[in-house]
């Protein structure tokens, strides 16, 4: 088991890469919008400057920047060969181009009632028109967090099945699905195929790829990339065609042939000409996460969430601690039905977390320290 970073080495390593953003009290929604590094502001320099002094010239050193994003989030996914990866400016694009690469019917997908808003409502977008139709699987009503199971979306699954959908970590509960690669084999036996939503475990946990056909995630959270730079993970291309396409995907881009003959390479699914100041955007915290590697960040979580928990224990407030902590993501829970006056409390002290559906989240970041959480113990203390 690595080990977690050390607070020497936080404040020799970490620290110095993060000395331009002012959190103004203390940031605990790393699990929302991640920290900007402080080569973000470097790095979109370095992209304007191409634009600036090569103006069409700048597309060799842009698509090339694009090319490595690519190929970084492709390795940090593990995404074996002949996968591929492609940038989307939202995970919901991601999702979209999926739905559109099977042939025009109404689509039968499996999925949870606990997904993402972002995908829940274009799902439900397309049911409306006739597009699709959701199954949802509804969590065990376990106290005090609801619980996902394999068995559950492996009842749903049948051979009218053509999609499965699931969360790697849940962005409400934290939880890490279970049993993942017994539903995928199931959902493969009956000829579905699988996209998993990584938004919460990309960059917080590091696993081999599991045999999923898609994958979508962000850099907006834990890979300090902001907002924009998203991307779809497809492991098999050529086996699929979807109508989110553009000339970008043509086998031969600078042919202008009319036809619709589609690269068979890395640009299968490639759209119309690409986004480029995000792959700029993202990159310093792709090599963040390679350069630390996720094991150790997740190590460091992992640390961080126990001697959080235990601070909040002794100032006996109900965290909610997991049997196994290792099964959930990078985030804690705190379950209160008052949810939204405790965000709005901590904020008036200058802390700043979030919540969803009934439950309090706290995020810790390397840069988070043991006093600070001390500080949002006693601030929540004092709340009556
Ligand atoms: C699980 C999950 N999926 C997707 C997203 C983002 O979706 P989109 O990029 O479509 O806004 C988020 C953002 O919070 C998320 O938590």
């Amino acid at each position: 088991m690595t080990s977690p970073l050390t607070p020497q080495e936080i404040q020799t390593q970490i620290a110095p890469l993060f000395t331009r953003h002012n959190p103004n009290g203390i940031y605990l929604a790393n699990h929302s919008l991640g920290r900007p590094l402080d080569a973000t502001h470097d790095k979109i320099n370095e992209y304007l400057d191409h634009w600036y002094s090569d103006l069409d010239d700048a597309w060799e050193p842009w698509l090339q920047t694009l090319d490595s994003y690519n190929a970084k989030v492709k390795s940090l996914i593990r995404l074996p060969d002949p996968g591929s990866v492609v940038l989307k400016t939202s995970a919901g694009q991601g999702l979209r181009a999926v739905l559109n690469c099977f042939p025009q019917r109404t689509l039968n997908i499996v999925t949870s009632s606990l997904e993402f808003d972002s995908i829940d409502f274009i799902l439900r977008t397309y049911e409306a028109q006739g597009l699709v139709k959701t199954n949802w699987v509804n969590p065990q009503p376990t106290e005090p967090v609801p619980t996902l199971t394999a068995d559950d979306f492996i009842a749903q699954i049948t051979p009218q099945t053509d999609l499965v959908i699931i969360s790697v970590v849940n962005f409400t509960t934290g939880q890490l699905f279970p049993d993942l690669d017994k539903v995928i084999a199931h959902a493969h036996s009956n000829e579905a195929l699988v996209l998993l939503d990584t938004y919460h475990s990309f960059g917080v946990i590091d696993q081999p790829w599991p045999d999923a056909d898609f994958a979508i995630g962000g850099s907006y959270k834990y890979v300090h990339g902001g907002p924009g730079s998203c991307w779809l993970a497809i492991a098999n291309p050529q086996a699929h065609q979807t109508l989110d396409t553009g000339w970008f995907a043509k086998k031969e881009l600078f042919g202008y042939a009319r036809t619709a003959d589609r690269a068979e390479d890395h640009r299968a699914w490639w759209e119309s000409t690409p986004p480029i100041i995000q792959a700029y955007q993202a990159l310093p915290g792709l090599e963040y996460l390679e350069h630390f590697t996720v094991e150790k960040l997740r190590a460091t979580s992992l640390a961080q969430q126990a001697q959080m928990s235990q601070i909040f224990r002794d100032h006996n407030i109900p965290i909610f601690e997991p049997e196994d902590p290792t099964q959930f993501g990078a985030f804690s829970l705190l379950p209160a039905e008052n949810h939204k006056e405790i965000v709005n409390h901590l904020k008036q002290n200058n802390i700043k977390v979030d919540s969803r559906n009934g439950f309090v989240r706290f995020g810790p970041h390397p840069l988070n320290t043991t006093e600070e959480f001390a500080l949002v113990a006693q601030t929540l203390s004092k709340m009556n």
